[in-house]
């Protein structure tokens, strides 16, 4: 697959085959990619336990279902491996001189842009090591993202399907059922499995409510002729919801013996997201004459 295609063909994953193990190769490639991700000072903090559940002790996985969000019980009891994403607070504040040196001999960096090893541990490596703890967690949280964002597009690229998972029932329970020390950050947890759907693209913001030229509120026109061939490349798909996207859900919950409804939203609701100034404006998908719109 072709990384613009691997882009347009990643979608969030909500049901999983449970039957379908994930090859242990797989896995390694998708842990290969998040390690291959831009790191600040190359510092690599984001790690991961894999959780397979074909060896995890079944009370430890109740213990990590009270912890996810209730909305997420689906995807972990129907996923067959759960990825722990967390960053590695020692990656900066005890290894930065070490994984940054390490651009030296390299030549990643050079003299030209001012660096010498003098500059780098005394005066680059203190000032780092100076900013407060909770600051650097949110800087090493967009290094987790780069990964986790690597990690997502190599598991569409192996025919794996992923779901990112929040963890707001028992935030502070996290870190002892996975039994983590201190020093480690849970960030998010990650279903991975066989896609027992297959969802259309879901909708995003127009591009020109969200990118600006040379001052804020100014937009960037989008060009139609550039997202004409990003269709051909891929990266756009057809939207959700696909002509038959409310059976395929029935038949999925019937088949694991969920609530088979659709969410209930009001159809003016549903109108208002389109409506002019809506940021979904003119991004109006097929297939919602049943809601009246
Ligand atoms: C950081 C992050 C956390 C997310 N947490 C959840 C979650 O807890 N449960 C869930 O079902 N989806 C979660 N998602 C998936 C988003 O809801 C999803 O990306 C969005 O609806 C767009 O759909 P798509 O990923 O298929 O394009 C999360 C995504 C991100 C990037």
């Amino acid at each position: 697959m072709e990384l613009l295609e691997a882009m347009g063909s990643r979608r969030s994953v909500r049901f999983f085959k449970p039957w379908k193990p994930v090859e242990d190769w797989k896995i390694q490639v998708i842990l290969q990619a998040a390690r291959m991700a831009s790191c600040q000072g190359n510092c690599n903090s984001t790690e991961a336990i894999v959780i397979d559940k074909r060896t995890y002790p079944e009370d430890k996985f109740e213990q990590l279902i009270e912890c996810a969000s209730a909305f997420n019980e689906i995807q972990l009891r129907t996923a067959p491996i759960i990825v722990a994403w967390l960053v590695n607070m020692d990656a900066w504040f005890k290894d930065l001189v070490k994984s940054f040196a390490v651009l030296f001999p390299a030549m990643a960096v050079t003299a030209a842009h001012g660096w010498t090893y003098k500059l780098l541990t005394e005066v680059t490596y203190p000032r780092l090591m100076s900013i407060p703890r909770d600051k650097v967690e949110d800087l090493l949280r967009v290094e987790a993202g780069q990964g986790i964002a690597h990690a997502l597009l190599a598991a569409t690229d192996v025919g794996l399907g992923c779901c990112l998972l929040a963890t707001g029932r028992k935030p502070q329970e996290l870190p002892k059922v996975l039994g983590v020390p201190e020093n480690i950050v849970p960030v998010w947890l990650m279903a991975l499995g066989y896609p027992a759907e297959s969802p259309g693209q879901r909708p995003r913001k127009r591009f020109d409510r969200l990118f600006h030229l040379n001052e804020y509120g100014t937009p960037l026109p989008e060009d139609p002729k550039v997202r004409e061939e990003l269709k051909n490349e891929g990266l756009f798909q057809p939207m959700d919801p696909q002509p038959g996207r409310d059976e395929e859900i029935k038949h999925i919950c019937r088949m694991f013996g969920y609530d088979e409804g659709l969410a209930d939203m009001p159809k003016d609701q549903i109108k208002a997201l389109y409506e002019e100034d809506s940021p979904y404006y003119g991004e109006l998908p097929d297939g919602l004459e049943k809601h009246g719109v």
